[in-house]
Formats: C-alpha cells, structure tokens, sequence
C-alpha cells in the first residue's frame, strides 16, 4: 500500500538512449539503442526519451536519432520523445514522427549559452516554430529546465528565474515543464519548494522531475517529489547519463533503482525490475564499463545469497 498523499501509481521517462548515449565517450551502435528501447518496452516501459535532433557536430553520440526511431517496434500505448533545440531539428523530429518534441533551455544564462550556444530570449523565440511544426505534425511539446536546481557555472539559481521560464513555455501553450537537476544540485527542501512554486504559478501545467546523481541523493531527492505528489520521474538505466556541456555532470538517478524504490513504497509502475535489471547488464557489457546502478549488483533486497558465498569468522 503506497503511503496516504502519496502517488498510487508513478510514471517513469528511460532516458537512458538520450542522457545516457550522449555522454558515453564512444558511439553506442544504433543497433544497441534500438534493441535496448525494445527489450525495455518488452519490460513494461511506457515512456522514452529516445534520443536528440541536435546539431551532430554538438553531439555526435545521436547522430543516428532518425534511424534509431525507425527502428522501434511502436506501439500505441507507447510514447517516444525526442529533444529539440531549435526549429531545424523540430522538421526533424516532425518526420521521424516523435509523439512529443521536448524543447529545452536552461535556467541560467550561462549553461543555455554553453549548451545551445544562444541567450535564453533566442531560445524561446525559436520554441514559438517548434510548436507550430508540431502542431502540424500532429505531436506535443514538453519544456524541461535545465540548471532548475543550481548552475555549475552561477551557482543558486533562484525559484522565480525557474516559474519564469516556466510560465513562458506556458505562453507558448506547453504545458508540461520538467525540471531538470543538470549537475545533481537538488537538495530536498529545494525540490519541495520548487514544486510548491510551480504549482502556485501554473496550477494546469504537469510537472516531471528530472534528477542526476551527482553528488548521490538523487533518490532522495525523489522522495521529497514524491512526497509533493509529483507522480512523473525520468531516469535512465544503469545509472547512465550526463550533459556533455556541464562540468562534472554525471549520471541520471538509475532506473532499476528507482523501481525498487517505488516497488517497496507500494507504488505502481508497471514495470518489471528484473527484467530491466537484465536489460542494464546487457548495456554495461555492451559499452564495457562499470555502470553505477546498485540493485544491479545487489539484488532485491530479499534475493538470498548462499551460506557459502563468505568464509565463516572466528574468534
Ligand atoms: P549553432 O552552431 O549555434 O547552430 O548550434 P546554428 O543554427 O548556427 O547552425 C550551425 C550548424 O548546425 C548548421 O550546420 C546547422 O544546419 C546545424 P552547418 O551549416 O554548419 O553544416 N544545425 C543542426 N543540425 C541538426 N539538427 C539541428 C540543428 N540545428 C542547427 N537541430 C545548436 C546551436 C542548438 C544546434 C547546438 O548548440 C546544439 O545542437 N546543441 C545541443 C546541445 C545538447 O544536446 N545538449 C545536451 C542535451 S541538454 C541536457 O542534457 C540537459 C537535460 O538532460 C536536463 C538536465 O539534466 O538538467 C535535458
Ligand atoms: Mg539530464
């Protein structure tokens, strides 16, 4: 049982193949992304960030975001998203027939300047092209925030710089904002009060929350979510992830962690852990390195281990 005031039922955004391939220093094969999006679905995931349609000198990683797309066994009750920065890459995604084009700015200056090379203004200007394409093709627009808790490079960002910016998606008409925690500077209380200040100021507008485990208290930081009703997470599997224009950016919050979370808060997903579990071990041989999940390595937390796994102390 999922407790009083809590979400009965949470949803979970992979964004895995986006976050989590565009930080990995070599190309992860198309034919890997394709099959990890499938397998994952097969899982009983619903949601996907599936990739960028971003300049490919910025971001080589998704270069292949069209053929990734066509690869995936679609499904009705699936919906696929894709990151858009710009009206070029809305046509894009327009034709590899993304359900939703997330547009995306930062909260302070300095990262939106790094990370899509334009001020904050220019990059809401070019997001009013963004919706009228998507219109026309018949997709929705998502806004995430980036640097919604704090900015590598400023610092604080404060609650109001972060409802502005969300109000002006909603003069847009987008009315779904992801906060996005860039470098993992969310903190409990500032989750709680950002959430709170969403909610005032755009009562209509859904919130997602979007966590890095930077500095390791992503999870908790989903707790404090959790515990303002906010029942929309985006993960990625194995702990992958980091934007590639923030110093010291490190993993999203892992998926598999997070569904044992929810699983033994009584919290419906959907979703199977150990089928995911399955898939992130196939991912972590694939790229060839360490992944940071932990219910990888560990377990359930009732998965026994045999008595003659150690060596028996003495004395
Ligand atoms: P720019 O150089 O200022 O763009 O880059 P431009 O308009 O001057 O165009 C330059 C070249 O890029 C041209 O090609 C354009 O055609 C091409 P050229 O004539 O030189 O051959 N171009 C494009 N190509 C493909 N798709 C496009 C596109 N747009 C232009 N959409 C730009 C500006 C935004 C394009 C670039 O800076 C860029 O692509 N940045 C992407 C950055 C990125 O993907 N960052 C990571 C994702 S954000 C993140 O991870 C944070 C998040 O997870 C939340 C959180 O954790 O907080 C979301
Ligand atoms: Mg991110």
């Amino acid at each position: 049982m999922a407790r009083a005031g809590w979400p009965q039922r949470v949803r979970v955004v992979e964004v895995g193949t986006r976050d989590g391939f565009q930080a990995e220093p070599t190309f992860v094969p198309t034919a890997v992304k394709i099959d990890t999006i499938n397998r994952l679905i097969e899982a009983g995931v619903r949601r996907f960030e599936v990739t960028s349609f971003v300049s490919p000198k910025a971001v080589p990683q998704l270069a292949d975001a069209a053929l990734v797309m066509a690869g995936i066994d679609r499904r009705p009750d699936v919906e696929l998203t894709a990151l858009v920065p710009n009206p070029k890459g809305a046509e894009a995604a327009a034709k590899a027939g993304v359900d939703a084009m997330v547009v995306f700015c930062s909260a302070s200056a300095s990262h939106n300047a790094k990370n899509v090379n334009r001020t904050i203004a220019r990059s809401l200007e070019g997001f009013r092209d963004v919706v009228a394409i998507a219109e026309a093709a018949g997709s929705r627009v998502q806004g995430a925030i980036a640097t919604a808790f704090g900015c590598p490079f400023e610092g604080d960002v404060a609650t109001a710089a972060v409802v502005d910016l969300a109000k002006a998606y909603a003069d847009l008409g987008i009315r779904h904002v992801t906060l996005g925690d860039t470098t993992g500077m969310a903190t409990p209380p500032l989750v709680r009060e950002r959430c709170r200040a969403l909610r005032a100021a755009l009562p209509e507008s859904e919130i997602a929350l979007h966590f890095h485990n930077t500095r390791g208290i992503g999870l908790v930081n989903v707790y404090a979510g959790l515990l303002e009703g906010i029942d929309l997470y985006e993960s990625a599997i194995g702990g992958l992830g980091g934007c590639p224009f923030a110093p010291g950016a490190t993993g999203n919050i892992c998926t598999e962690d997070l569904l044992y979370l929810l699983d033994e808060c009584g919290i419906e997903t959907g979703i199977d852990l150990a089928a995911v579990v399955a898939v992130a071990k196939r991912i972590e041989a694939e790229i060839g390195r360490e992944l940071p999940g932990q219910v990888m390595k560990a377990g359930p937390r009732l998965a026994l281990r045999r008595l003659d796994e150690v060596r028996t102390a003495c004395g």
